[in-house]
């Protein structure tokens, strides 16, 4: 295996795409569309890494070397490509490079490891078929099919159109035979395009071409319109490697998962778009997760058989035992919850240890916060948590217990408890004329 170096090229104008930070610093599912390249070439096993940023970017560069660790060179004058490619050339260290177009987020790891493996020719280019070709530079081949010429958009003829296989914008390059080489500007945009080494200086014969089986994988990000396509397929992408774990999905295409990764679902686990889970999630066998439910921020742990949803909320670190159903407008985080205890309607569950088999009924609000810190609730098993309840943390309620509807509970409830709280009731005529104040007077008038 070749020792190679990575360049990345994100010093462009950004001219397609009119985003205050440059189309690079976009987000994309929550993160720069540069890092999610970065991410993928730190997995490789590059010996350097060099950006090729601008004057104008290279603040947001910097920043970005907390998360990830790479060199970084300005291109201070946007001529180009070629140009781009010689700012970074004088501090590459091995004989060979990877140069990768930074507007390309979703390259996967498994073809830039391919280009390791290359030691038979000098250079490799990745090539893609596209039914829309347009915009990208195209792979010219001749009547026998053998590749001559790598031709850009702006300057092909009008029989080089309708060429359906392109450069992808992936390249493995020689150091030294590329500081050799004099490219001439455009005479269509004045810049000094990195694929007129091939055509004109007749590398083809050199270079190994790599046909990538999903050109959607390449997509490369030039305008909002490519941008749009480059996210649905992320999210796409993401969806399959659910349902390569068994996952059975519906309403697929409005379930948004941001990094299926970090989702372990049972086979058969069921979910049912719309849906959106941006977090860590382990999901045991038969757990369904039903419409408009978000599951956010992570780990959270669902056993088995056990429902969420619809229209549930489940933040950080929610563990449920099996069979636990956890239903419509329910917010539930940092919580552990025992085996079959329901919780089916609009209730706020957080910071508590709740026990087996417990209804907790609807308009329920675990209290965990006293404006300075946060306060847990423990639960036994058995309870039952009455309609529009307060549970004033920290309480802790014994087992068996019942706590009647409209209660707020602000003492330890000791096991096989029936408690209850309410005003009491008033019932009287009203006179015809009579005025009522109920705000300042209320107890006069009413009793
Ligand atoms: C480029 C290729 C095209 C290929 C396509 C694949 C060239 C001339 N054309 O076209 O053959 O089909 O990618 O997506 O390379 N950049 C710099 N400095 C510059 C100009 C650009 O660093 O002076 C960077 C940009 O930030 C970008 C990358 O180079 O990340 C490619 O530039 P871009 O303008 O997007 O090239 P394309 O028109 O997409
Ligand atoms: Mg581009």
């Amino acid at each position: 295996m070749s020792e190679l170096s990575c360049i990345i090229l994100a010093a462009g104008r950004s001219t397609r795409f009119p985003a205050p930070q440059g189309k690079l610093f976009y987000p994309l599912v929550g993160q720069p569309v540069i890092a999610h390249l970065l991410h993928t070439v730190s997995a490789c096993p590059f010996s350097q890494i060099v950006i090729v940023a601008n004057e104008h970017n290279l603040p947001y560069f910097e920043a970005l070397r907390q998360q990830f660790s790479f060199e970084i060179v300005v291109q201070e004058q946007q001529d180009g490509t070629w140009g781009a490619l010689q700012v970074a050339l004088p501090i590459v260290k091995t004989t060979k490079c990877v140069l990768i177009n930074g507007d390309q987020p979703l390259v996967p790891r498994e073809l830039l490891e391919r280009l390791f493996q290359i030691s038979h020719k000098d250079f490799a280019l990745v090539s893609m078929i596209l039914s829309q070709p347009h915009g990208y530079g195209r792979i010219v081949r001749n009547a026998d099919g053998q590749w001559v010429d790598l031709v850009e958009e702006k300057d092909l003829a009008a029989d080089q159109k309708s060429i359906q296989e392109v450069n992808a914008g992936i390249y493995l390059l020689p150091v030294a035979l590329l500081k050799n080489i004099e490219i001439a500007p455009s005479v269509v945009t004045g810049e000094r395009y990195l694929t007129q080494i091939w055509g004109k200086n007749g590398f083809c014969d050199q270079t190994e071409l790599i046909i990538a089986q999903r050109a959607q994988d390449l997509q490369g990000i030039n305008t909002w319109a490519d941008f749009e396509q480059v996210e649905q397929y992320y999210y796409l992408r993401q969806r399959e490697k659910l349902v390569a774990q068994g996952v059975i999905l519906q309403n697929c295409s409005s379930i948004i998962i941001e990094n299926a990764d970090f989702i372990k679902a049972a086979p058969g686990v069921l979910m049912m778009g719309p849906l959106h889970i941006d977090g860590p999630l382990v999901c045991e066998p038969l757990v369904e997760l039903k419409p408009f439910t978000t599951v956010s921020a992570g780990p959270s742990y669902f056993g088995a058989q056990s429902q969420i949803g619809p229209y549930a909320f489940i933040q950080t670190g929610v563990q449920t035992a099996q069979k636990v159903h956890l239903g419509s407008f329910v917010e539930a985080k940092r919580c552990q919850i025992g085996a079959g205890t329901k919780a089916k309607h609009f209730s706020y569950i957080a910071d508590a240890s709740i026990g087996e088999s417990n209804n907790i009924g609807a308009f329920v609000v675990f209290c965990n916060y006293d404006g300075l810190k946060k306060h847990r609730c423990l639960l036994g098993s058995h309870v039952f948590v009455g309609s529009s309840s307060q549970l004033i943390a920290p309480v802790v309620i014994g087992d068996h217990s019942y706590i009647g509807a409209g209660t707020t509970v602000t003492h330890n409830v000791a096991p096989q408890r029936l408690i209850t709280r309410r005003a009491p009731w008033r019932d009287r005529a009203v006179k015809k004329g009579e005025e009522l104040c109920v705000e300042s007077s209320a107890a006069s008038d009413l009793t």
